[in-house]
């Protein structure tokens, strides 16, 4: 992956910044009656606001400008008009570009004001951590991916949760998908090496079942196979020279 420019990632500081804002305000519109729809909405009207491109509308045929799936639904689902109930597990993933350069982040809310399970919280805290633990096993030019990758795994193996296998981070910004590859298990010292400019997606997904997962019927949601609930936290990450910095943060 070729590094971006200085102006590229400012760019992408800049759109990243918005992303977040954006997901965030989404995130509190998460309520029991409120649907997918609803938050497709406010979504595109936000991005539009913003001055941002609703790049995953039409990206390999996708029909909307977020992705939101639900409880057994990790990634790529398309938002409905069912409403969410209470305790409903929500999963936003938003992509949008700044003037051509694309940022990636992604949250999971609990729908309602109830008190989660005791296994929710852990699968919501344990997928947001490992998040983190990658970040931070970024220590600037020569890291190595599987240096992220084992990172992540060790947090969500420590609290004994699946891995998904099948779906991988990326490296992002001329498109919304780009070399490398970012799994979330691996092991520390393999993998390719990361230099300061590389602009990649990290995006711990994980269930409280086990890691096999299901593409199903409508084209697009990624489901776990055993109907667990599932997590996903991403962002957005810049590789320093000596660490990294997080593009998607308000
Ligand atoms: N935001 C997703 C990711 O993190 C990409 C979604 S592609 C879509 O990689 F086509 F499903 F929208
Ligand atoms: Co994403
Ligand atoms: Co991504």
């Amino acid at each position: 992956m070729k590094p971006k420019t200085e102006a590229e990632i400012e760019l992408m500081r800049v759109g990243g910044q918005k992303l977040a804002l954006i997901l965030n305000k989404l995130a509190g519109e998460v309520k029991p009656g409120v649907s997918g729809k609803d938050i497709a909405a406010i979504a595109a009207a936000e991005v539009k606001k913003a001055d941002l491109q609703p790049i995953l509308l039409g990206y390999e045929g996708y029909p909307d400008v977020i992705c939101i799936s639900v409880n057994d639904g990790i990634v790529h689902g398309v938002p409905t008009a069912t409403p969410f109930k209470e305790g409903d597990v929500v999963k936003l993933d938003l992509t949008v570009a700044n003037k051509g350069m694309v940022v990636d982040s992604a949250l999971t809310v609990v729908a309602g004001d109830a008190k989660p399970s005791a296994d929710v919280q852990r699968l919501l805290s344990a997928s947001k951590a490992s998040l983190d633990a990658g970040i931070a096993a970024i220590k600037g030019d020569g890291t190595r991916v599987g240096d992220i990758a084992a990172a992540v795994q060790d947090v969500l193996d420590k609290h004994k949760l699946g891995i998904v296998r099948d779906l991988v981070g990326h490296g992002v910004g001329y498109g919304v998908h780009e070399d490398p590859n970012v799994p979330n298990y691996g092991v520390a010292g393999t993998g390719p090496t990361l230099m300061s400019g590389m602009t990649i997606a990290i995006e711990p997904m994980a269930t409280l079942g086990d890691w096999h997962v299901d593409f199903l019927a409508d084209g697009w949601t990624v489901a776990t196979h055993d109907g667990s609930l599932s997590a996903h936290f991403e962002h957005t990450v810049l590789i320093t020279e000596d660490g990294a910095e997080i593009l998607t943060l308000p």
